[in-house]
C-alpha cells in the first residue's frame, strides 16, 4: 500500500502535458528522446487508444528504427535496431495488454533486456508487469480526454 506521504512525493514529480492531435504526440515523444542515454525503462500506462502507440512511433522516428513499429500483440515483445546519436541501441517494444501472469512476460525473456545500457525498453500496458520492473523505471501514464485530446503525466526528473 502506498503511503499518504509516497503518493504527494509522486505527485510533485510528475508533470503534464495536453496534445491535441497524434502528431502532437509524436512531437512530445521526439522531445523526450532528449532524455534518452540508453539503458531506460518507459512504463507506458493508460487505456485502449490512449495513445500509448503513437508515442512509441515517435520514439521509434527519432531513435532511427528503420522496421515499422508494429503493435506486438501476439509477440508481447520485439527488438528493433536503433541509434542514439552514433550510439547503436536496442529499441525494445513490449506491448503487455495480453499478459496474464509474470510468467507470460519472463517466457519471451524480457528479463534480458532490464538492465542494459545499450537497450531502450519501452512496455505498453506497464501496470501489468509492475512487479519486475526496476525502481528507476519512467512512468508515463495517458488519459483520453476526448476524440483528439489526450493528457500525458510524466516523472519530471528524469
Ligand atoms: N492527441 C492524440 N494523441 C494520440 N493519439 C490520438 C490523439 N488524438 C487522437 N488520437 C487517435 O487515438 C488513437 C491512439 O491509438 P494508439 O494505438 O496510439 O493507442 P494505444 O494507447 O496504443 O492503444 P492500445 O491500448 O490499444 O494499444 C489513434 O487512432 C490516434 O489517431
Ligand atoms: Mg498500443
Amino acid at each position: 500500500m502506498m503511503t499518504k506521504r509516497e503518493n504527494y512525493d509522486i505527485m510533485l514529480c510528475m508533470k503534464e502535458i495536453t496534445t491535441k492531435s497524434p502528431e502532437e504526440t509524436m512531437n512530445f515523444a521526439i522531445d523526450f528522446t532528449k532524455r534518452l542515454k540508453g539503458g531506460e525503462i518507459l512504463a507506458l500506462e493508460g487505456d485502449l487508444g490512449s495513445g500509448k502507440t503513437t508515442f512509441t512511433k515517435g520514439l521509434a522516428e527519432e531513435l532511427r528504427v528503420s522496421d515499422t513499429i508494429t503493435s506486438p500483440t501476439f509477440v508481447l515483445l520485439k527488438p528493433y535496431e536503433a541509434k542514439i546519436a552514433d550510439k547503436k541501441i536496442e529499441f525494445v517494444h513490449v506491448d503487455a495488454y495480453r499478459v496474464e501472469s509474470i510468467e507470460d512476460i519472463k517466457s519471451v525473456g524480457i528479463e534480458d533486456y532490464l538492465d542494459r545500457d545499450d537497450v531502450v525498453l519501452v512496455i505498453e500496458w506497464a501496470d501489468k508487469i509492475k512487479g519486475i520492473l526496476p525502481k528507476d523505471t519512467i512512468e508515463l501514464k495517458f488519459t483520453t480526454m476526448d476524440e483528439n485530446e489526450r493528457k500525458i503525466k510524466y516523472d519530471f526528473n528524469n
